[in-house]
């Protein structure tokens, strides 16, 4: 039997923009995308904190967390990493038209895959960060000892070393962790949702 033939879309009478009122703001995604241990999840920490200050609704998706559980039977070949960031863009799609702001730090390093999240999305909803920091730096910091462990082999796949990376190449917002600190990027980030009229 195919299900598909039996399943209808139902529309609720309440709204995204009904839901995004009763929030007060609007909701849509800021997407952190780069290498790990590149600072995605600490750059989305920290901004959740302000935007948090500032009462509003927000929630942070995080690669290692929902590896842990929604998404624990998918490994880091190519096919499951594309399954991966499918399911997320899907989780973030329900996220926004709850009217909340999702965060998300996912390595997510097809291009793709990005873009068909963006897709799934209506058009300024998805703004993709592209935490900009060299290998080098990443595998310097190697917080977890996994870029090690993938220079002796002992981790497959390992993003940077053994499998592919494509950056961004039109992102709405860049953040250089090399270079600038937490708190720098955390404003500029800011900066470009108060003028882009999403705070
Ligand atoms: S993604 O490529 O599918 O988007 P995701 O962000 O969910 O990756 O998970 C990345 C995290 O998983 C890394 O920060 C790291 O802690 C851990 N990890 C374990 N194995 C690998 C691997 N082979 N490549 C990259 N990250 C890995």
């Amino acid at each position: 039997m195919d299900l598909e033939q039996h399943l209808y879309w139902h529309s609720h009478k309440i709204t995204k923009q009904d839901r995004q009122y009763v929030h007060g703001h609007k909701s849509y995604v800021l997407w952190f995308t780069g290498l790990s241990g590149s600072g995605k999840s600490t750059l989305a920490n920290a901004l959740e904190c302000e935007l948090y200050q500032l009462g509003l609704s927000t929630y942070i998706l995080d690669g290692d967390n929902v590896r842990h559980g929604l998404n624990s039977d998918l490994s880091f070949s190519e096919h499951d990493r594309k399954e991966n960031i499918r399911r997320i863009g899907e989780v973030c799609k329900l996220f926004v038209d709850a009217g909340c702001i999702v965060l998300t730090a996912f390595i997510s390093p097809y291009r793709e895959e990005r873009k068909k999240v963006r897709k799934l999305l209506r058009e300024g909803e998805f703004i993709e960060i592209y935490v900009n920091c060299p290998l080098e730096t990443c595998e310097k910091r190697d917080p977890k000892g996994l870029y090690a462990l993938a220079r002796e082999g002992k981790i497959k796949n390992f993003t940077g070393i053994s499998s592919e990376y494509e950056p961004p190449i039109n992102p709405e917002i860049i953040v250089d962790t090399d270079e600038k600190s937490i708190q720098e990027n955390v404003d500029d980030i800011i900066q470009y949702l108060l003028d882009k009229r999403l705070l």
